[in-house]
């Protein structure tokens, strides 16, 4: 694993909507791997690698979840709103980081019941601001929460392996790609934490023949769980269906087959909440048979999220097969 790409991947600065710094990292690594390489108008980047079969869609979000500030007390404390889906008991006493460097703390407010979880609209940051009026940071800027990136064994640890992994492993497989059946667009999407939006007008515009988004998935190996069929370590997970899709049985059964045809280990996923790129993907134009390769992560959506280094190389190996 290219851990240094890695690291620059999962701690540049992306929240939904201002991915412009993750986008040009990843323009540099793709650009000499490809023919094209294109921005849409809602920031997605596209990179073509072109082929005489089918259009395939391979599609990664760049985007992490994030707050925005939505308010600035006369004390100068920053009320914000969710940027994606923020977990209140996750963002306590987290740090975020602002795009001009400022960084605060997620405080609660002293609360009449504190048997409860607050509510985020009972938090604000803390930038140590003395005023209104003094305060660095404006109604509506974005900020990210901070983490360092580590590597614990066979393990990685970050804030945005949910879907930095997915761009991460794209670049890997363009790395690696030798022979494709496909014209072969790689989209690395805008506001997917959000509203899906960017991958839904790349696969309007590129009108593929099929789509595959590569996202993180929960796990079922964790104290007390929801019973789900998903360990970490146990081999990249083939979506069945999630909250917003059924996958296509055409587009889950052809990366079973690659992944039976490599001897790749793989599970298969069934995911009661939350939801990814081929969604989105899958409702363009007259519909894209869409289906989804899971990277199985735990903590999903907290500073801590982790996955398994070999799940990330399987997934590359089984992309590898499904184009070849
Ligand atoms: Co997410
Ligand atoms: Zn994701």
């Amino acid at each position: 694993m290219d851990f240094e790409l890695l690291h620059r991947l999962t701690t540049a600065f992306g929240p939904s909507g201002y991915e412009a710094a993750v986008r040009e990292l990843i323009r540099k690594e793709v650009a000499p791997l490809v023919d094209e390489v294109e921005v849409t108008p809602l920031g997605t980047l596209i990179a073509h690698k072109k082929g005489s079969g089918p259009r395939l869609l391979l599609a990664a979000h760049m985007d992490e979840i994030g707050v925005i500030v939505s308010y600035v007390e006369d004390k100068g404390f920053l009320r914000f709103a969710p940027l994606g889906g923020i977990f209140p008991l996750y963002a306590i006493a987290q740090r975020v980081r602002f795009a001009n460097g400022v960084e605060g703390v997620v405080a609660v407010e002293r609360r009449k019941d504190e048997s409860k979880p607050p509510a985020l609209s009972e938090m604000y940051i803390d930038i140590g601001a003395p005023s209104r009026e003094a305060s660095p940071i404006r109604v509506g800027e974005p900020a990210v929460f901070v983490g360092e990136t580590v590597r614990v064994g066979e393990r990685i640890i970050g804030k945005t392996m949910d879907d930095r992994i997915g761009c991460y492993l794209l670049i890997d497989f363009l790395r690696r790609l030798r022979t494709s059946r496909f014209d072969l667009y790689v989209a690395f999407t805008s506001q997917e934490e959000t509203t899906l939006s960017g991958a839904r007008t790349a696969a309007f515009g590129i009108e593929p023949d099929m789509a595959v988004a590569v996202d993180v998935t929960l796990t079922g190996d964790t104290p007390k769980a929801l019973p789900m069929a998903v360990e970490l370590g146990k081999g990249p997970a083939i979506k069945v269906k999630d909250r917003g899709m059924v996958a296509h049985p055409r587009v889950r059964d052809a990366m079973v087959e690659a992944a039976e045809r490599e001897g790749l280990p793989y599970q298969m996923e069934i995911l009661t909440f939350g939801t990814t790129d081929a969604a989105a993907m899958q409702l363009a134009r007259a519909g894209v048979p869409s289906g989804c390769l899971s990277i199985p992560c735990r903590h999903v959506h907290s500073p801590g999220e982790m996955v398994d280094v070999n799940d990330v190389e399987r997934a590359v190996a089984l992309l590898l097969a499904l184009v070849a």
